[in-house]
């Protein structure tokens, strides 16, 4: 009965594959990890529509836009009641979506939504639960164009109809999510589909059946760097679940936060963009700084990052406190991220590169990514140099 249900929910996933197929037509949604901002690292349950006009508009005039980041993605707390009919009306903080959505649009900026598929969203907001076609519709008349699927609500309902069964529970998790993914194809709007249940079931086995676009790896993450390294971590051996069109999602940036130092912010993004990771900025668009900008909107990170090869980096080796992590790139060249982890807060000298065994091939010449800085044919007896917390982000090319 387990496997039939199953196979049922592969069948049903794979239909939309097929059909995505034969119309050659459209473009594959996410083709590269979207990027965009998010509003809830910063503001939480207080977000309201002026505050997603206003980081529209900071997205265009601090040249994010131009850099990528084109995804304007409202978070929890936006949905009001429904009404007798069952549709989802907005809640006061949002008094028009349409005409946010028509805003967000007039910028050549897109607009991204959440919701979730048990009866109440994480901050206790109305889910979607039962109203799945009808809340896919709603989004398309508004023109929303990204959807974050927060599986929360739906727990508790896992819970007290398959107690203990984690089998079971898993079944109908991934039956919910194939549930939106058909309401969402339904409405015939291209909108990307995020996946968040923080990993489980091995999420990156099976998101791509469900019709996910990207899907979170893990918990949340958080403004400090254990929690960076920690998610780092979590993402070693996921990297061949990723490509083109489905993405591991690491969790949305907290560069320029506030409590990461410079090196922190830089290790922060530069480790995303080696994970092949969706960049939503996550901070306050209004304190944005010249040096966070430049940050976040490093045209050399930032092409990493969207690769078109779309292969992830993994960890190759680490010595000490030290990582290196490597991915192949698009023009036959390779991303190399060499990380000080370590608390010590003295430099970390003679770090030696073992590139052949990071997948460099000989005749390659090294840029420094981050210090924009051309490096030559470098060697195996190159030593790097580390502070606290640190990314040396090296380009190879043939
Ligand atoms: C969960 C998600 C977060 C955020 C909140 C909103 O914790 O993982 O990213 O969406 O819910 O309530």
């Amino acid at each position: 009965m387990r496997r039939l249900a199953l196979s049922l929910i592969g069948l049903l996933a794979l239909l939309p594959l097929a059909s995505a197929q034969t119309s050659a037509a459209k473009p594959m949604l996410a083709a590269t990890p979207p990027m965009g901002w998010n509003s809830w690292n910063w503001f939480a349950g207080k977000v309201t529509q002026d505050d997603v006009k206003q980081a529209a508009d900071l997205v265009v005039s601090t040249g994010m836009r131009d850099a990528g980041y084109v995804y304007i993605n409202i978070d929890d707390t936006w949905q009001g009641k429904r009404d007798a009919s069952g549709v989802l009306h907005p809640n006061e903080k949002f008094p028009d979506m349409k005409g946010l959505a028509d805003y967000v649009h007039s910028k050549g900026l897109k607009l991204g939504i959440y919701s979730s598929p048990g009866d109440l969203t994480c901050a206790k907001f109305e889910g979607s639960l039962g109203h799945e076609q009808q809340d896919a519709d709603l989004y398309a008349s508004w023109g929303i164009d990204y959807l974050k699927y927060d599986l929360c609500g739906f727990r508790t309902k896992l819970d007290a109809e398959a107690p203990g069964d984690k089998l079971k529970q898993n079944v109908m998790m991934r039956d919910a999510y194939v549930k939106m993914h058909q309401a969402l194809l339904k409405t015939g709007r291209p909108i990307v589909y995020s996946l968040c249940q923080y990993g489980f079931d091995s999420v990156w086995q099976w998101g791509p059946e469900v019709g996910g676009n990207l899907w979170r790896t893990t918990g949340d993450v958080r403004d400090n760097f254990p929690s960076i390294a920690l998610i780092a971590e979590t993402n070693v051996g996921l990297g061949k679940y990723a490509g083109p069109g489905h993405w591991n999602d690491p969790d949305m940036l907290e560069v320029g936060n506030g409590k990461l130092t410079m090196d922190e912010n830089r290790t922060h993004m530069g480790m995303w963009a080696m994970l092949a990771a969706p960049l939503l900025a996550g901070n306050n668009l209004t304190k944005l700084t010249p040096e966070v900008t430049g940050v976040l909107t490093n045209r050399e990170v930032v092409a990493i990052d969207q690769d078109s090869l779309g292969k992830q980096a993994e960890r190759v080796y680490q010595e000490g406190p030290v990582q290196i992590w490597s991915r192949p790139l698009a023009d036959g060249g390779r991303a190399l991220a060499v990380i000080n982890f370590g608390e010590d807060t003295t430099f970390l000298r003679g770090i030696p590169l073992h590139l052949k065994e990071a997948g460099v091939t000989s005749g390659m010449k090294a840029r420094d990514v981050w210090a924009a800085k051309d490096l030559g044919a470098i060697k195996d007896d190159y030593k790097v140099a580390l502070k606290r917390h640190e990314m040396l982000l090296l380009r190879f090319s043939k």
